[in-house]
């Protein structure tokens, strides 16, 4: 992707950060959205380089140097829940503010709006979806689907197309093919043309018990209530027992953010059966507000 870096006062003040050890680019909105995930450290090193890569471009140009264009298609692999839609949103603000991108917006599909039913359906309808998208990122949510329907699939025409597009439009999008790790590795067996157009791959690992607690945590001091302590264990109990009988399909933080959300409803149905209802109440989420652990 060619740099025509817009680059800002704060982002000459970031890099600076590069050289003193501060933490880099920690004013961008994009960024801001990324550091209210928890963990994810490998998704953000990843974002403040190449942040630091187009003030460096842009340095360089200015010293007659040599400023090679970045490619940032990505993959994220990783389960449901693990954050890839927040985070691929959050790249593409960054990437605007880094002047890398003239939008940034999201534009979120997959298999369905891509593949069509007839002969040279496919084309237009992935077409459609790029042009969305130019200025922005596409977001294709289990990618791997694409090649699931064997050789004479319509899925295959999507990813040539796609693939044709990226060609086109170099400087005007970034592709983000998100899905599962294992069918994702699967998938890019079976297209090794892929692999090497998307160089930023990135790893969205599950939550264990104890990263389950504090998203609820972060999820419940963010909407303003707090737990009484024994609500407090039982939401440590609940993470535990979330992280132990976990399937291949289980939610994490987005489990987390349902587990949050019925205890809020069960609180206010709580609250309303009540005659009293002061600041203090309102805030808190006691015991009864969370579910039963079930013991095994
Ligand atoms: N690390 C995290 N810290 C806090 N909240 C998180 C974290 N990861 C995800 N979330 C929250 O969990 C919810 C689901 O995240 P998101 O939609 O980004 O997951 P996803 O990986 O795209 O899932 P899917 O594969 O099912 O589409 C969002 O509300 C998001 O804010
Ligand atoms: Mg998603």
């Amino acid at each position: 992707m060619q740099i025509s870096v817009r680059y800002r006062e704060v982002n000459v003040k970031a890099a600076n950060g590069l050289m003193t050890g501060q933490p880099l680019f920690f004013e961008h909105p994009g960024m801001k959205a990324l550091e209210n995930l928890l963990g994810l450290e490998e998704v953000r090193q990843n974002s403040q380089e190449i942040c630091a890569c187009a003030v460096m471009q842009k340095r360089r140009q200015a010293a007659g140097l040599k400023a090679e264009p970045l490619s940032l298609h990505m993959i994220f692999k990783g389960s449901p829940g693990t954050g890839k839609t927040t985070a691929a949103r959050a790249y593409g603000a960054i990437l605007k503010e880094a002047g890398l991108l003239k939008k940034g917006h999201l534009v979120e599909v997959e298999r369905a709006d891509l593949v069509g039913e007839y002969i040279g359906h496919t084309a237009v309808k992935t077409r459609e979806a790029v042009e969305r998208a130019l200025g922005g990122v596409l977001f294709i949510d289990e990618a791997y689907a694409l090649a699931q329907g064997g050789e004479r699939d319509f899925g295959r025409e999507a990813i040539a197309t796609l693939v044709k597009s990226m060609e086109d439009h170099k400087e005007e999008l970034v592709v983000i093919l998100a899905g599962y790790r294992q069918e994702m590795e699967a998938f890019l067996s079976v297209n090794p043309g892929l692999r090497s157009r998307f160089p930023i791959q990135l790893d969205f690992r599950d939550y264990e018990a104890e990263e389950l607690f504090r998203i609820a945590l972060k999820m419940y001091e963010e909407r303003e209530y707090s737990l009484e302590s024994r609500a407090r264990w039982r939401l440590k109990e609940l993470s535990e027992t979330m992280a132990r009988e976990r399937t291949p399909d289980f939610g994490n933080a987005r489990a987390v953010r349902n587990l949050v959300e019925q205890s809020i409803r069960r609180q206010a149905l709580r609250l309303f059966q009540e005659e009293r209802w002061e600041r203090e109440k309102l805030i808190t989420i006691e015991k009864e507000d969370l579910p039963d652990v079930r013991k095994e």
